[in-house]
């Protein structure tokens, strides 16, 4: 009870957009006896590959071991290096370092704050397999420039799209442009399932392998077997992992993407208003949007620039203060101790430039004009106040 007290009310990051549908949809879940993953996670597939234009979609526990399993379908593994942004979150490094291959990290476009195609060939080795371009807090990495060079080197792209569910590249949903594309369901994205991801991929082979992959290398699934008319003895062709997801999950997913179309609208809505709110400061960068794609503002990321009268930490204490939550912008997965003392010091400058001076404001579907304003005057009297004195 004092725990509770103490903790002041603020405005959050984020907030997922539940409401009595996800409440119902996991309680049928719980009262219809199957809880593992069966008949509810296979709509949310079969939503999920409508949305995004693939053959196939399947469920994993989250976008990390959707990763994961990606890599090893695609027969990624020991001695092969697989190039990826730093600038993401860890996971997609860590993915990488799962499945046995060596990550190697591209700096990004200062602007897009994606992989920079122009940076890849100067890092494509005699043991590059893959390339892994994340499409940065919901803006889309540059998939023409990466396929065109992939293309060139006899490379594999496997999309980490974790924070773009719904969005788009060139007008296309991102789902089908590569040989797998993974989401991630986290409450910090769109749309969640509590943790959850999914594979997509056109390619029935990588579909074949990942369904078995996910549950043990099982030649069949739980639900499929229980349901034949017949007595079924599974094999284990592979060795698999246990990476599903469960059916409480799948239920809430369902019920999640029927508001997907409703949640991003009004995400670019607010993300839109903050470009405005913002665009007379000229010491802070608004989002930039390619002509190749639409921001679907998985985050809402500001660049304070070098001649700011406050740093980017300043910011986040004042903001903190005034009961407003912020994050730093992304992470430097390089700049990590574990990635440090297992490769040495890399520079990517750029990368360490924008991890150093972005910040994340609140963003949210359900935001409520009174949370919105608040949050534009805060961070304009924080920086205001600041610059006059
Ligand atoms: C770019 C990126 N990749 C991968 C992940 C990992 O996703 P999950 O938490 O579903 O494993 C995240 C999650 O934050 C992410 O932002």
């Amino acid at each position: 009870m004092r725990l509770a007290q103490s903790i002041k009310p603020m405005i959050p990051i984020t907030k997922p957009y539940f409401d009595e549908h996800e409440e119902r949809a996991a309680a049928e879940a719980i009262r219809s006896g199957w809880v593992v993953q069966g008949p509810r996670t296979m709509e949310f597939e079969r939503m999920v590959a409508e949305r995004v234009g693939a053959r196939y979609a399947l469920a994993t526990s989250n976008c990390t071991t959707a990763l994961h399993l990606a890599l090893v379908a695609l027969g990624i593994g020991a001695d092969a290096e697989v190039l990826v942004p730093s600038y993401s979150f860890i996971a997609t490094a860590n993915s990488v370092m799962h499945a046995g291959a060596t990550p190697v990290f591209v700096d990004i476009d200062a602007r897009t704050y994606n992989m920079d195609p122009r940076l890849l060939e100067e890092k494509i080795s005699p043991r590059a397999r893959a390339i892994m371009p994340v499409h940065q807090i919901g803006l889309a990495a540059d998939l023409d420039a990466i396929h065109e060079i992939a293309r060139q080197h006899n490379l594999v792209v496997i999309e980490d799209a974790a924070t773009i569910i719904g969005g788009a590249y060139k007008g296309k949903p991102i789902g089908a442009h590569s040989a797998a594309v993974c989401f991630s369901f986290h409450p910090r994205k769109a749309i969640t399932t509590g943790e959850g991801g999914m594979v997509t991929t056109n390619d029935p082979d990588v579909a074949r392998q990942v369904e078995m992959l996910r549950s043990h290398g099982a030649n069949i699934s739980d639900y499929a077997r229980h349901g034949a008319d017949k007595v079924i003895i599974e094999e284990y062709p592979a060795l698999g992992y246990n990476y599903r997801l469960t059916d409480i999950q799948g239920a809430v997913g369902v019920a999640q993407m029927k508001k997907l179309d409703w949640i991003l609208a009004r995400r670019v809505e607010i993300g839109e208003r903050y470009n405005r709110a913002f665009a007379d400061l000229d010491f802070i960068e608004t989002p930039y949007e390619p002509p190749y794609a639409k921001h679907t503002y998985q985050s809402y990321c500001l660049r304070i620039a070098r001649n700011a009268p406050k740093t980017r930490d300043e910011i986040m204490t004042a903001m903190q203060a005034a009961g407003i939550a912020t994050r730093r912008g992304v992470m430097a997965a390089h700049l990590e101790p574990f990635y440090v003392n297992r490769f040495g010091r890399v520079a990517l400058p750029v990368t360490e430039d924008a991890t150093r001076t972005t910040i994340l404001l609140p963003i949210y579907a359900q935001m409520t004009e009174t949370e919105i304003e608040t949050v534009i005057t805060t961070f304009r009297r924080i920086v205001l106040n600041a610059a006059h004195g």
